[in-house]
């Protein structure tokens, strides 16, 4: 298949990650787990978690202003700001309009939050190259930042030593060869809600005494049943990016998926073809940062030389909703 010409192209990613590591060992003196546990069943090493008064909107906007300045750009030229988050410092008002206000944007440019949980990167990125496509603007900052350990049960085993805290940001620009985002694909399933939720805290069931005593403001997971639809998921939607750009499963020089457990990440990368030494994984060192994960990962990977340009890169992410999607960009 003929594949269409990118309209735009991500041209700088940077990177925030709390210095403070709380390891596997930390977490046994915590809740009834071992460090072999977590090694086997996720892969997880360690992660960070953000000390007390580091906010989301600080370690996105500590992303945004790298991410800009590698670019080569003002937060004055932004012309879009979308911050995808799970954990926003505030209700109200939205954590992206923090975010401008702390990085200096200009007031011309709208700021809102995305909210796909650990697919929210993807999502973000392909409203940015929309934004492009349309000639609203040509710099679109697209901000991921999570603050997970604000919403993890630190009692509940099955799911505190998964996540981590981090941002990451990437710019989005108009493509000048042709090159850049060259397919995506998304898809959400709400059937599947309960799987993966903060049972209480919203509109539908607000904090009282009960739901803070029981702890439903924090995350609950069927983590067996999301496992097996993540896999299913990002197999599927990589295969149909890479369909839709043309190219093969053996092109591709770097997948770059989410990083939520590896046996997660080994299954998908061999239900598409791809071989371990193809995939970038960081799992072991910050678990799983929900949105974070992707934008962290590919300026990780920019940065130790894996990917470059003309680099082939696939990513795919899952996550609450369910949301799930992919997509196929030449860097
Ligand atoms: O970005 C999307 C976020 N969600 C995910 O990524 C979740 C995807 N799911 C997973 O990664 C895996 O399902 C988990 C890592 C959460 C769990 O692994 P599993 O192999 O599916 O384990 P399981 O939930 O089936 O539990 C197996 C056993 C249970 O004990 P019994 O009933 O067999 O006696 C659990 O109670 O492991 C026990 N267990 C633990 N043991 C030690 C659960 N968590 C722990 C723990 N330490 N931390």
């Amino acid at each position: 298949m003929k594949r269409r010409d990118a309209v735009a192209r991500i041209s700088a990613t940077a990177r925030f990650l709390p210095d403070h590591v709380l390891t596997n060992a930390d977490l046994e003196k915590m809740v009834d787990t071992s460090d072999a546990w977590i090694r086997e069943r996720t892969g997880i090493v360690e992660r960070r978690i953000a000390p007390d008064g580091m906010t989301t909107t600080d370690m996105g906007a500590g992303a945004a202003s790298r991410a800009l300045a590698k670019a080569g750009l003002e937060p004055a030229d932004v012309d879009l700001l979308i911050v995808t988050t799970a954990t926003p410092d505030r209700w109200l008002p939205s954590t992206a309009c923090e975010i401008q206000a702390r990085i200096g944007a200009s007031r011309n440019c709208p700021a809102f939050d995305l909210h796909a949980a650990c697919t929210g990167f993807l999502y973000a990125v392909s409203m940015a190259e929309g934004y492009v496509a349309a000639g609203r603007g040509e710099v679109v900052l697209v901000v991921s930042a999570e603050k997970m350990s604000s919403i993890i049960d630190w009692q509940d085993r099955a799911t505190c030593i998964l996540f981590g805290d981090g941002a990451g940001a990437a710019v989005v620009q108009p493509s000048e060869n042709g090159e850049g985002i060259l397919s995506s694909f998304h898809r959400s399933d709400g059937d599947m809600a309960d799987l993966l939720e903060r049972p209480a805290g919203g509109a539908s069931r607000p904090l009282d005494p009960e739901s803070l005593r029981n702890r439903d403001h924090m995350i609950r997971m069927s983590g067996r049943e999301v496992f097996k639809s993540a896999v299913r998921s990002m197999a599927g939607a990589g295969t149909a990016v890479l369909r839709e750009a043309g190219v093969d499963s053996s092109d591709v020089d770097l997948m770059v998926p989410h990083q939520a457990n590896m046996r997660i990440i080994e299954s998908t990368a061999r239900y598409s073809g791809i071989p371990m030494e193809k995939v970038f994984v960081n799992l072991q060192r910050y678990g799983n940062i929900s949105s974070a994960t992707i934008p962290v990962g590919l300026d990780e990977a920019a940065e130790e030389g894996l990917i470059e340009p003309g680099s082939l890169i696939l990513m795919a992410a899952f996550g609450a909703g369910l949301t799930w999607g992919a997509m196929a960009m030449r860097w």
